[in-house]
């Protein structure tokens, strides 16, 4: 392992992207293109009586109208966590049943934009409307334990020592309920299929993060084989695990322009994305946290209820962090499902750590003034070398130096504990609050494939979406550093099923998987060219070994996969299946760590919060590119902070579905909401997880950020907000 920082390389992609040449999927203008669009539900649950199409068929420039009598060969394509492909098990249109509102019931194509959505309103139907539950404590919800479930075979209870007993006989205790709403990731880029037949061979343009589940998902719908389906997906404009899988659209656009013989483009609109992609589920927490009088943490009990929709069990994964965040020997997690009536909800940036720290670390807070000692201290004072559940050693974890550096970098030593006792030039009452995050270190197998060429050229083909984190820049750095050569010279061919498999990029093991992968490519292209020429000088870069043997390129391949995986694991990967290894590995256990400091400020008069300044400092292994890594940070803390104080999807029991669906309503930070947010990283390589010492990063950049702005605010205003988001109401 090379030991030393990476240098700063600016994105490999900057230039394309701010002269509007990266092209994303709905940039697709074709002359011949065909534009769809789609009609919806709206009821809350029920079956269609009846659909009359003939409006929308009169409309000039409507070429079709596809209704469920009209999809018959099509295969739902499973649920992407139930050995499928599909962020839900449940394909629209197959059928007259409506499971949840919003719900598409048919497909207007049109020669434009205009003429199709103008059709699709004009689609009349007909209800047999059913009973139908929204919210975690409407009547006829069906509360499922998950270890009840097939999903106990990969997300286990958490059951170390005996947390009841110890909890009980605990000196200081802290008992306390929370809860999280749920919330919808708006990528700036909506969800947008191009699907186009070329013979028997079906192209898809589409940004997502899992071009191979689109691949093998659509293959499995329309029964073809998956060497008749491409997915491209070069740039994915914001994903946040909302395209993790395959989108219910793609079929039926694909099935469209089957018919048509022309392109099909389908952009799914903001609203009706709120219905037709995943969403970060409703979440309830008990937490009952143990210390004895010195602060040790003896002692914890994590209770979560999660919202799931009726067909699929979308699995909690809660209590796998909060139960990491300490060294606490005796602990229970443990997770229930609340079946809904809502599409499959999924994976939004940190997904279920989100929710979960801001509970658990809200209760450390909490502690911390009953037992009057410091937050910062109390936290150190906690602290593990092996994992309290597995006990396995941790392979790294930097927690401390995080604390103690964000605390140094904050000023934390000029803070007054009591609430209420800090004040701003205005008038108004400063906070100032600490939390932790963690999240798990998870990789998947990767193939790379590495090409030089004679006049400067490298290539390395390889999984990964590119969705404004910086994966080719990564990847670029990693490689040039290897070969001697300048970071711009390097191309990632990412995003493409074509060049290598596209696993699913998702759960912050982008970066952990695909660089060691690159790594190892680098290396067998290094071993190859000295085998091609043994003699000559040192230094030499491979265009110059290649043109002093006369050849034009070189290439090698290599597999890399995650410790412990078995060779099978190639096998899933390359059927467009989830390949996760992680973090308990065989020997070791790994995650990534952070800690943020945060100050808000509360107007006296109208309680307003502002959040002027954030210090983070994470522990993510070894940082392989300083810029977009500070920027994933920036943008974490930017989401946690809409996530704490603006965003929910608003619900009304009566209707189903979600209300506010689209940014005039659902309220997200702008610019003037934000102000300093200092970024720094320890940058220790880890010393087991991978050749790269590479941990991960996007997710854990907003973890705890909900539970530091809410002691924060207990800080400035000596009141506990444990439900989420925190809006001036609840401080007036
Ligand atoms: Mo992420 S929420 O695993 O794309």
């Amino acid at each position: 392992m090379n030991d030393t920082a990476f240098p700063d390389t600016p994105r490999v992609d900057a230039r394309e992207k701010v002269r509007g040449a990266a092209r994303y999927a709905a940039d697709d203008a074709r002359p011949d293109m065909i534009h769809a669009a789609l009609a919806i539900a709206t009821i809350g649950r029920g079956r269609l009586l009846a659909l009359d199409t003939r409006a929308a068929r009169a409309v000039p420039g409507v070429r079709l109208v596809l209704t469920h009598a009209d999809f018959g060969d099509v295969k739902a394509p499973g649920f992407i966590m139930g050995g499928g492909y599909g962020f839900q098990s449940m394909q629209p249109m197959l059928s007259d049943g409506i499971a949840y509102r919003g719900q598409p019931i048919a497909l207007v194509a049109a020669d434009s934009l205009e003429a199709a959505m103008e059709a699709a309103a004009k689609v009349q139907a007909t209800y047999a409307p059913e009973p139908f539950s929204v919210t975690l404590d409407a009547d006829g919800v069906e509360i499922i334990n998950q270890a009840d479930t097939p999903l106990k075979n990969f997300i286990p209870e958490v059951i170390a020592g005996e947390a009841e007993t110890a909890f009980a006989q605990a000196a200081i205790k802290v008992d306390a309920s929370f809860s999280s709403p749920p919330q919808h990731q708006n990528p700036i880029e909506l969800i947008a299929t191009v699907a186009e037949w070329r013979g028997g061979t079906l192209i898809v343009h589409e940004g997502t993060q899992n071009a191979e589940a689109v691949r093998h998902g659509l293959a499995r719908q329309l029964g073809l084989s998956a060497d008749q389906v491409h997915v491209v997906s070069h740039f994915v404009g914001g994903g946040f695990g909302q395209k993790n899988s395959l989108q219910m659209q793609t079929v039926l656009a694909a099935v469209a322009a089957r018919r048509l013989e022309r392109p099909v483009k389908l952009v799914v609109p903001r609203a009706q994305i709120f219905h037709d992609a995943s969403f970060r589920p409703a979440s309830r927490h008990r937490v009952r946290l143990g210390a004895d009088r010195s602060g040790r943490m003896v002692a914890a009990i994590h209770d979560v209820d999660a919202q799931t929709s009726r067909h699929d069990l979308f699995p909690g994964e809660y209590v796998a962090t909060s139960s990491r965040l300490y060294g606490i020997e005796n602990f229970r997690g443990h997770e229930r499902l609340v079946r809904t009536d809502v599409q499959t909800p999924g994976y939004m940036r940190a997904p279920f750590e989100h929710a979960a720290c801001f509970a658990f670390e809200s209760c450390v807070d909490e502690l911390s003034y009953e037992l009057g000692q410091d937050p910062v201290a109390l936290r150190l004072a906690n602290d593990t070398a092996t994992d309290p559940v597995s006990h396995r050693p941790l392979s790294s974890r930097h927690v401390a130096e995080c604390l103690e550096r964000g605390a140094a970098l904050f000023g934390w030593n000029r803070r007054s504990m009591a609430p209420g006792s800090m004040r701003a030039d205005d008038g108004s009452l400063v906070g100032w609050g600490v939390a932790i995050g963690a999240y798990p270190t998870m990789t998947v197998p990767s193939i790379a494939r590495l090409r030089v060429t004679e006049n400067g050229g490298v290539f390395l083909g390889i999984g990964g979406h590119e969705m404004g984190q910086g994966i080719r820049t990564t990847l670029a750095a990693a490689v040039a550093r290897k070969l001697g050569v300048s970071p711009d010279q390097v191309t990632a061919e990412i995003g493409d099923t074509s060049i290598a498999p596209q696993h699913l990029t998702a759960g912050s093991w982008g970066t952990a998987s695909a660089v060691p992968a690159a790594n190892d490519a680098a290396d067998a292209m290094l071993r190859a060219l000295a085998e091609l020429a043994p003699e000559g000088p040192p230094g030499r870069t491979p265009a110059q070994i290649l043109k002093a043997v006369g050849r034009a390129s070189l290439e090698v391949q290599v597999r890399h996969k995650a410790p412990g995986q078995p060779d099978e694991i190639f096998g899933r990967l390359t059927s467009g299946l989830p390949s996760i290894a992680g973090p308990v590995y065989p020997d070791f256990v790994t995650f990534s760590y952070i800690a943020h400091f945060v100050e808000v400020t509360v107007e006296r008069s109208t309680r307003r919060i502002r959040v002027p300044r954030v210090v983070s400092v994470a522990d993510c292994g070894r940082v392989v590119s300083p810029r977009t890594a500070a920027s994933q940070v920036r943008g974490g803390v930017v989401w946690g902070i809409g996530a704490t104080l603006r965003e929910a999807s608003e619900v009304d029991p009566r209707f189903g579905g979600f209300l506010n669906a689209d940014l005039a309503e659902y309220v997200v930070p702008v610019n003037a909401d934000i102000g300093s947010i200092d970024v720094a990283f320890i940058d220790k390589p880890d010393p087991l997880v991978n050749n790269a010492g590479v941990k991960g990063l996007g997710e854990v950049a907003m973890v705890g950020v909900g539970a530091a702005i809410a002691n924060a605010v207990h800080h400035a205003t000596g009141r506990r907000l444990r439900d989420l988001p925190i809006r001036i109401e609840h401080l007036l």
